[in-house]
């Protein structure tokens, strides 16, 4: 069984993804009230500071995944056990909660590719050489692609047929807005075969005090992980934030049904990005939005599934029916 990494990002692809991050940062900072998408965050120490966040035994998104696929990996391994198959995950980051699963899969002798896509490079590369010490006399294959979702899938897309199973987990789906969304379900629709299968992690809906304290640790995690985001712009576009001016909180927002993260300046200060050579103002207490976590019902799962070309094959809830994964089926 082989054990490969491919970077899709290095050469010309690293230009073109550094065009991205200034161009989406160039437009975050010249909105009215600022707004950061939540990807730009994940470089590599950005990607080991979220591991650390599924590790809080308060961050149920990933505690209530973990019992999910401890419960329901046996029914997940009978869905799949026919013919060979493909694992296919997106924005995998560490891999952890996946590795019940894959695990059980060799365990159960099934025959299987894996392939991890994300865009922070020293995770999938960590992912990769830790499976191969894991896992070297098995039954599984990977190939770790450092790319972005559709990059990752048009490659695939080259390879023998088999039948897929996209994995979108840890409730990153929460992080578009609805309308993007389904925009992104669809598009990946696009991408796979009649009969693939896509699982997604969602969080749901539920009391505000929870949500609250899931995403506001009191040891600092979730703190030092969003201030994090100053120094990849540092890094990555030579600006001059001062991390100490600036704190961070989030909070669920009833009309936009999501737990918004918000960077505040806590003075009035401007600040200088070199790549994009040109200067921001922040008046003191200004926020600057750098997540937006969206909490889904499950009429509202339903509906992206159905309007987006999907049979809904189940639903896996955790005991408390804080989360879920929801395996829908391609139908062509
Ligand atoms: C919220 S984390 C979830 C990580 C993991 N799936 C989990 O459940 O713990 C989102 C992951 O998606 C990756 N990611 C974000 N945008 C991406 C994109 N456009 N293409 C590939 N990966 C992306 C990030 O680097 C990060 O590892």
């Amino acid at each position: 069984m082989s054990f490969e990494f491919h970077n899709l990002r290095s050469g010309t692809a690293t230009a073109s993804s550094d065009d991205q991050f200034a161009q989406a940062v160039l437009d975050g900072l010249s909105r009215e009230p600022k707004r950061l998408p939540s990807w730009l965050i994940f470089d590599d120490r950005g990607s080991e500071i979220f591991t650390e966040i599924t590790q809080l035994a308060g961050y149920h998104p990933a505690q209530c995944e973990i019992e999910i696929f401890q419960t329901h990996k046996q029914s997940i391994t009978n869905m799949l056990a026919k013919e060979a198959f493909r694992v296919i995950e997106l924005g995998a980051g560490d891999g952890g909660k996946t590795q019940i699963l894959l695990e059980y899969f060799i365990q159960s002798q099934l025959t299987f590719d894996y392939v991890p896509i994300d865009i922070s490079e020293g995770a999938i590369k960590n992912l990769v050489a830790f499976l191969e010490l894991r896992f070297l006399q098995s039954t599984m294959s990977v190939t770790g692609l450092a790319a972005d979702y559709f990059d990752g899938l048009r490659v695939i897309k080259e390879q023998p047929h088999l039948r897929n199973i996209v994995l979108f987990l840890g409730s990153t789906i929460g992080n578009m807005e609805l309308p993007a969304a389904e925009l992104f379900v669809r598009q990946l629709r696009e991408s796979l075969n009649d009969g693939d299968y896509l699982m997604i992690g969602f969080d749901l809906m539920k009391h505000p005090k929870t949500l609250y304290a899931a995403y506001n640790d009191s040891t600092g995690v979730f703190e030092r992980f969003n201030l994090h985001l100053l120094d990849v712009l540092n890094r990555k576009l030579g600006a001059n934030f001062v991390k100490n001016q600036y704190v961070q909180q989030g909070h669920y927002n009833p009309r936009t049904h999501a737990v918004e993260r918000h960077i505040y300046s806590t003075r009035e200060q401007v600040v200088f990005i070199e790549a994009l050579g040109k200067e921001f103002a922040f008046r003191a207490w200004e926020p600057m939005q750098t997540e937006h976590s969206y909490k889904y019902t499950p009429s509202e799962i339903e509906g992206l599934a159905e309007k987006s070309g999907y049979r809904i094959v189940k639903h896996l809830f955790d005991t408390q029916a804080y989360f879920v994964d929801s395996i829908w089926e391609v139908k062509k």
